[in-house]
């Protein structure tokens, strides 16, 4: 009796544990193979596709998606020491926006133009970043330096695996959407979060506060 209720409890902690691992963008917010505008029932194509794909952005996964040609308004701040570097959204943070600045259509994908199903609600940041977390600037030792709000990406380690800030959530040494967001969905998490913001946990990985 005493062994199975302890097997029981252990069983309840290992399914807890697991909360949030091993998840998949099957059914997230980015599976998209059910909506009407996707005419080929298909997941990842609305993103990548195995030929011909679109390399104008440096480093992009193989990207199938039309882009944003929109230029932003970037954050700003007096006490932002990232000023220097920040660009317009660069790398991945590009994919993310030529959906959700809501100037490119949903279903233009594999050289469709004449989409009609834009991103609504809170899911369109727009054009105007100035409200949004900064991206698409260098987060490094030096920038950690003249900030000590900061943590070290390059040796503080972020909770995901064994890695630091740097290797796990940085793209190139820059902050970008995917800094925060798992695009994939692979830890389950609500928002598509990297890891969980829990007692403020994702915030408190990169800033010592
Ligand atoms: C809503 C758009 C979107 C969909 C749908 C999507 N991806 Fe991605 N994928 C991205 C973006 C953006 C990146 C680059 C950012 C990153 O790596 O987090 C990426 C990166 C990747 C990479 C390279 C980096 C890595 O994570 O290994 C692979 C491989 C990949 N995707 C495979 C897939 C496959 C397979 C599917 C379908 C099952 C899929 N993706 C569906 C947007 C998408
Ligand atoms: C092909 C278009 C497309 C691309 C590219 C794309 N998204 Fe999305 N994303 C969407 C749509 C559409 C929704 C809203 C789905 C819904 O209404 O539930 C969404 C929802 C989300 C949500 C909200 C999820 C939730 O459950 O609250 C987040 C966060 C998100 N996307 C982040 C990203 C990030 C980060 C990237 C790039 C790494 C990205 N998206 C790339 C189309 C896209
Ligand atoms: C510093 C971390 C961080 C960065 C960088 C970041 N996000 Fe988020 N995002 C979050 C968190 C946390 C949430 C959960 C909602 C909340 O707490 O407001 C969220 C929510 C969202 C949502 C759901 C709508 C909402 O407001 O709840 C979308 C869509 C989204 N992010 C897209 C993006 C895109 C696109 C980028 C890049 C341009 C980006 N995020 C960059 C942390 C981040
Ligand atoms: C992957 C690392 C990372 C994560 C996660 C992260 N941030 Fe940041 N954040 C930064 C960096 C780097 C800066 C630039 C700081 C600077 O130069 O002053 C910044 C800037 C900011 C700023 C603007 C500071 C200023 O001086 O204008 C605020 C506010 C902020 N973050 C809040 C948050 C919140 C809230 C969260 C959680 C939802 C979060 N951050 C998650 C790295 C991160």
């Amino acid at each position: 009796m005493k062994i199975t209720k302890l097997l029981t409890a252990l069983t309840s902690l290992l399914l807890l544990a697991n909360v949030g691992l091993g998840q998949t963008i099957v059914g997230s917010s980015h599976d998209f193979s059910t909506q009407s505008w996707n005419t080929t029932g298909e997941i990842c194509i609305c993103c990548h596709t195995p030929h011909n794909a679109n390399i104008s952005v440096p480093d992009a996964p193989l990207w199938n998606h039309q882009l944003t040609i929109a230029t932003f308004q970037l954050y700003t701040s007096p006490t932002f020491n990232g000023a220097s570097t920040i660009t317009q959204p660069s790398g991945s943070s590009k994919l993310c926006l030529s959906c959700h600045d809501g100037t490119v259509a949903l279903e233009n994908f594999s050289q469709t133009t004449n989409g009609t199903h834009y991103i609504s609600g809170v899911n369109n940041l727009g054009n105007d970043l100035r409200n949004d977390h900064p991206i698409s600037f260098v987060y490094d030792a030096a920038l950690a330096a003249a900030d000590p709000g900061l943590w070290n990406p390059t040796t503080h380690p972020s909770g995901i695996g064994s890695g630091t800030i740097t290797n796990t959530m940085l793209f190139n040494n820059k902050m970008e959407c995917a800094s925060c967001h798992d695009v994939h969905n692979s830890t389950g998490i609500a928002h598509l979060l990297l890891k969980t913001n829990a007692a403020s946990a994702l915030c408190l990985t990169c800033h010592n506060k």
